[in-house]
């Protein structure tokens, strides 16, 4: 085998350890950690910024970088699910779970490679946000924390 060759088998190899970490990195997910107080904040700072590439991605037809997208959001809202259940918000429950149903309207609307219903996901799922913080958040300093009683 010429070294080419043997550099193409290593790129394959790397390829399909790849392929297994990201479908072992899924029970990873289902495995976390509950979510704490602490960890919500950077974890919806997070969110926000997916949320921003998945409409660019939605603008510019991007459908399997879309895809990625969702794969990331929908764990996390589950997390944030957890979270809320645990604490016994159950209107912070509801929302949580509208949220994740505007994630399956968006998870559609990208299988079928359709931009309107995407973007009217994308609406559905920013309309969840501001009820939810309206609920639930509240300003302390230059940021924000858990609106006390939530
Ligand atoms: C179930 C309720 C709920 C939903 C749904 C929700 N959030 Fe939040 N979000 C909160 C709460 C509560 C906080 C305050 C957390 C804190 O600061 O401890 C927050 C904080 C944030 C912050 C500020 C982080 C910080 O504290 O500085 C951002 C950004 C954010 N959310 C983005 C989003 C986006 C984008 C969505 C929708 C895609 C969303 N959130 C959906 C409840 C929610």
């Amino acid at each position: 085998m010429n070294p080419v060759s043997l550099g193409w088998c290593f790129r394959l190899l790397g390829f399909s350890l790849g392929l297994v970490g990201l479908i072992g990195s899924g029970s990873i997910v289902e495995a976390q950690e509950p979510l704490t107080e602490e960890e919500l904040s950077p974890l919806m700072t997070e969110v926000r910024f997916i949320v921003q590439d998945a409409e660019l991605h939605i603008d510019a037809r991007y459908w399997p970088d879309l895809g990625e997208d969702l794969d990331k959001l929908f764990p996390m809202f589950r997390r944030v699910e957890a979270f809320w259940e645990a604490r016994g918000t159950e209107s912070a429950v509801g929302f949580t779970q509208e949220a994740i149903e505007a994630l399956r309207e968006i998870g559609a609307a990208g299988i079928a490679m359709e931009q309107g219903p995407a973007r009217a996901g994308i609406r559905s799922l920013r309309a969840v946000c501001q009820s939810c913080h309206e609920a639930h958040r509240e300003e302390e300093g230059d940021g924000y924390r858990i609106k006390a009683g939530s």
